[in-house]
């Protein structure tokens, strides 16, 4: 029979009834220390006291109003969202899939308004992932993910992860953008060099389409700058956010040029709950936070910590290890075995991770982890691989 929820998952046998900084509970008292934070999600841990208090302000003054009004937090967390990056404007989404959504329906609808409407191509990057909808599984074509939800969405190239000289070539008069994670969660931990994001930028401007960049996974200090495409030096013309800005509230944006977004107009996109004063509440106090250049000098710290025993733990276990991947806290541990073997062993450790696809195993622990928990989780870790 069924189970009464969709068995989309395939789940470990873990049930968390409660949850604090870097750590999560059992309801029969075992603790495991989360390495996973939600999938790159609880930027500062969980329950974190000060996100719990502008939740409980917030959600004694007000919830949920539609966007047919104003809604101030939203104002303001696109007031900062603008001060902080590349770009003029905001929607706000409740996931990275709608963020994608819009983001591709923001660069067809460009190119549209340019009197350009043969523009509807969207090239992307082996391993990529942009979410679940029609749209977004298009964009990643994998097999896995299309095969049998047919028709899939047309107008997605698909070039190889890594051929990046070779990208010119497919840029036709068709194409409409360019979409790319700077650093590939799902794919597995794959950083796209700093020359590689500079040579799309520049392909995109010389030969007329526009840039994209999916910052769900590794935006919002992942990687140890505020966005991850920062490290290159160039900006997009559009960046979809999620995850990570919310802390654990559900919450996503699109951020784009006043240009790129001058396609959309009023009524030409929505969302009943994208934007509503709950999670622009918290996301603007994550922000605030994590953009702090002390909060961040801090992370870099850590990061290189959490790198230098990483590297120590790969040299110690030659036959299960191949190398750490990654950039600030969004690391990989690149194995030679099924990363889901070791993710499993590290359960009975008490230490959680993420497999991701080119057998790694992700690390994408609560921004504000510390040295101690660290340590600790490493030698989970290594006693996990000896349990191997
Ligand atoms: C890079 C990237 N884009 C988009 C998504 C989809 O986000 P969501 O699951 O919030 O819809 C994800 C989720 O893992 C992601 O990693």
């Amino acid at each position: 029979m069924i189970s009464t929820v969709l068995p989309t998952y395939n789940r470990a046998p873990l049930s968390f009834v409660k949850g604090e900084g870097s750590w999560l509970y059992e309801a029969d008292g075992r603790r495991f220390l989360d390495l996973g934070a939600g999938i790159a999600v609880n930027t500062l841990g969980h329950a974190n006291p000060e996100l719990a208090q502008v939740l409980k302000d917030q959600a004694d003054r007000l919830w949920h109003v539609s966007n047919l009004y104003k809604i101030p937090a939203q104002e303001q967390l696109a007031d900062k969202l603008t001060e902080l990056t590349f770009a003029d404007t905001c929607f706000f989404t409740n996931s990275g899939t709608e963020a994608a959504e819009l983001a591709i329906k923001m660069a067809r609808k460009y190119w549209y308004e340019k009197s350009q409407p043969e523009k509807i191509e969207i090239i992307t990057f082996a391993g990529c992932f942009h979410g679940r909808s029609s749209a977004a599984i298009a964009a990643s074509g994998s097999e896995k993910m299309v095969k049998g939800f047919g028709p899939v969405l047309e107008g997605f190239v698909h070039l190889p992860f890594g051929e990046w000289d070779s990208v010119a070539e497919h840029v036709t008069d068709k194409t409409a953008a360019i979409l790319i994670e700077p650093v590939q969660g799902e794919g597995g931990i794959r950083v796209v060099p700093d020359e590689a994001l500079r040579l799309l930028r520049q392909i995109a401007d010389e030969k007329g389409c526009l840039l994209i960049f999916d910052e769900v996974q590794c935006g919002v200090a992942r990687t140890g700058k505020l966005f991850a495409h920062e490290y290159a030096g160039v900006t997009p013309d559009i960046m979809m956010i999620a995850k990570g800005i919310g802390g654990g509230f559900p919450l996503g944006a699109v951020l784009a040029t006043e240009d790129a977004a001058s396609g959309m107009t009023a009524g030409t996109h929505g969302s009943t709950y994208g934007g509503n004063p709950l999670g622009c509440a918290i996301g603007l106090k994550v922000l605030s936070i994590v953009s702090d250049p002390a909060f961040l000098a801090e992370l870099n710290r850590k990061a290189g910590l959490f790198r230098q025993k990483l590297e120590q733990l790969v040299a110690a276990h030659p036959d299960i290890f191949e190398e750490v991947r990654g950039e600030g806290l969004m690391l990989g541990l690149k194995c030679k075995i099924g990363p889901a073997d070791l993710v499993a062993k590290g359960y009975a450790q008490g230490v959680l991770t993420v497999p991701a696809a080119d057998n790694v195993v992700r690390l994408l622990p609560a921004l504000n982890i510390s040295d101690e928990e660290i340590a600790e989780a490493v030698s989970r870790i290594d006693a996990a691989a000896s349990a191997l």
